[in-house]
């Protein structure tokens, strides 16, 4: 952890989700960037955001293969609360390339074609999206996975050069269900048809009973390798 890291933490310590956000948007100002991927995790914080004006920038990584479901919740939450979401499409070239050379489903193939799909759909857009921030904050809890357990609320990504902070990162999943059913905030309706944790569409399925929370992402390979490099530290 070095020292900006180390201010930060303290900064944000014990605060209310939006007091937080908003101390850290007056320390790093215009350069606070928040990413969705209108999970319901994301659906909190873009209310938090939203509802007290903070001057934070959303922005989601529009991958071109999500769910109608996405596409759905996005739209419902540009029109409830009338602000901007910034969009960052894959390279056209990249992808072009991409599907020539290996059809539309290479990912099913191998983890390394897999992670070439992430790689043009989502890493390179994301380094766009981050460009100039200071700060960058996500969705995620710890309770998600293992790996998550071993992140912490607030990290160096060095890859980034750029503080990350997980607002609601010691959030249990009821937690967060209790705060969006108490403030009306729309959500993904496939949260509802046992998706607890939603990506893009061939990539993602329900989860069984009893299955643990990303048990439906990338579910052909091995439970260690399922993170898609947006949150490699
Ligand atoms: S992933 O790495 O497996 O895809 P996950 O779906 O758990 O991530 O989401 C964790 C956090 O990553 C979200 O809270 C969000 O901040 C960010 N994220 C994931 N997917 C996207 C996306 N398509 N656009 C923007 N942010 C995303
Ligand atoms: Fe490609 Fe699947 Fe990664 Fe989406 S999650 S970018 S479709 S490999």
């Amino acid at each position: 952890m070095n020292a900006q890291t180390t201010e930060i933490a303290t900064l944000v310590d014990g605060q209310a989700v939006s007091d937080a956000l908003a101390s850290l948007a007056d320390r790093f100002p215009g350069r606070v960037v928040f990413s969705t991927s209108f999970g319901i995790e994301d659906q909190v914080i873009t209310h938090i955001i939203f509802r007290n004006n903070l001057p934070i920038r959303v922005f989601t990584l529009e991958t071109g293969r999500l769910f109608r479901e996405t596409y759905y919740v996005w739209n419902r939450t540009l029109e409830i609360y009338n602000k901007k979401i910034d969009t960052y499409f894959p390279n056209t070239q990249a992808v072009e390339q991409l599907i020539s050379q290996k059809g539309p489903a290479s990912f099913y193939e191998s983890v390394e074609n897999r992670k070439e799909c992430c790689r043009i759909r989502k890493i390179e857009p994301l380094g766009r999206a981050l460009d100039g921030a200071a700060c960058w904050i996500t969705g995620i809890r710890a309770s998600q996975s293992d790996n998550r357990q071993g992140m912490t609320q607030v990290e160096w990504d060095a890859g980034h050069d750029l503080i990350k902070v997980h607002p609601i990162y010691h959030w249990s999943e009821e937690e967060v269900w209790d705060y969006v059913k108490k403030h009306q905030i729309p959500y993904n309706p496939l949260h509802d048809k046992g998706f607890p944790s939603i990506g893009c569409a061939p990539c993602t399925r329900a989860v069984g009973e009893g299955e643990d929370f990303r048990a439906g992402r990338w579910w052909w390979e091995d439970r260690s390798k399922k993170e898609c490099g947006l949150h490699a530290t």
